[in-house]
């Protein structure tokens, strides 16, 4: 089975669009974006196409790759005194100058859209409602529309980042699963794998596993996008020729489709998904501010 991210997202979109009219005025998002990443150009688009497309209110701000710490403090308190301003996302990553930590500290974490705020990552830790980290939300989301059974199983999530793999444990864990999280430091990082029903790869390399990592009748989660732009790498994945730049997961797009009961697809899995979410976790601001 295909679990297909577009549907589901289409799905969550048209349920959020009567909570959109029912407000006093339209929800908000400011969204910082720095620099001139080109994935993350792409996903801020993105963002802000679907903003327009539900009638929320959206301000892009682009500080230069220069900008300092002290300036995006600035300009993020600024955002958390705006009154037309429900909800703010600081694309990641940030460049290497800025104090990561500092910035997602500084935002308002009533106005959190992404969830990263450590008062809102607790939250989530101690068992109660907050705003949520989008993608790993969107996971979430695809296993409960697909009725995938979640209680008692074991889940192996492979990545530790603050945003999909450490969020990501937490929220199966609250679903009853058994959860093993695995890093770069796993030893024998397949036969963990191989133990997983639910299989989360969030790692960040293209076709990073292999049919070694996943048991038959496994479902996975494949949260990885990766560009590959070099054809004998395309070729050796695919096994035949690609167009010239490739979109691949973190698991090998055929050993995962051999193998797996059901699987997301890249694109077209979970990437829909994390849009979604942060379009709920901005309605969901806008509710509580508005009320
Ligand atoms: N970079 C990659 N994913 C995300 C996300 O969900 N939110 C933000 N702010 N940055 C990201």
């Amino acid at each position: 089975m295909i679990l297909d991210g577009i549907k589901i997202r289409d799905q969550i979109l048209a349920e959020a669009k009567p909570r959109v009219a029912a407000l006093p005025r339209p929800p908000g998002l400011a969204v910082v974006l720095v620099g001139e990443d080109p994935a993350s150009e792409i996903y801020v688009r993105n963002k802000i196409k679907a903003c327009h497309d539900l009638g929320i209110h959206s301000e892009k701000y682009t500080p230069p790759p220069t900008v300092t710490t002290a300036e995006l403090l600035t300009l993020v308190r600024q955002l958390n005194q705006q009154e037309t301003v429900d909800s703010i996302l600081v694309q990641m990553p940030l460049p290497a100058q800025v104090d990561t930590a500092a910035v997602l500290a500084a935002i308002d974490p009533r106005k959190d859209a992404d969830g990263f705020h450590p008062y809102n990552a607790g939250l989530l830790l101690a068992g109660q409602p907050a705003p949520r980290a989008c993608t790993p939300a969107g996971v979430m989301e695809i296993l409960r529309r697909c009725q995938i059974p979640l209680e008692g199983k074991r889940a192996v999530v492979v990545g530790r980042s603050e945003i999909v793999g450490k969020p990501m444990a937490l929220m199966l864990l609250e679903a009853n699963c058994t959860v093993t999280l695995c890093h770069s430091r796993t030893r024998d990082l397949a036969a963990e794998c191989r133990r997983a029903e639910i299989l989360v790869a969030a790692i960040g390399k293209p076709a990073f596993l292999t049919r070694e990592h996943i048991s038959k009748g496994a479902v996975v989660i494949d949260v990885g996008i990766n560009r590959i732009t070099d054809p004998a790498q395309a070729e050796r994945i695919f096994g035949r020729q690609e167009r010239p730049s490739t979109i691949v997961g973190d698991a090998h797009p055929l050993h995962m489709a051999e193998l797996a009961s059901a699987y997301t697809p890249v694109p077209g899995g979970v990437g829909p998904l994390t849009i979604a979410m942060l379009m709920l976790n901005t309605i969901q601001l806008a509710e509580r501010r508005q009320a």
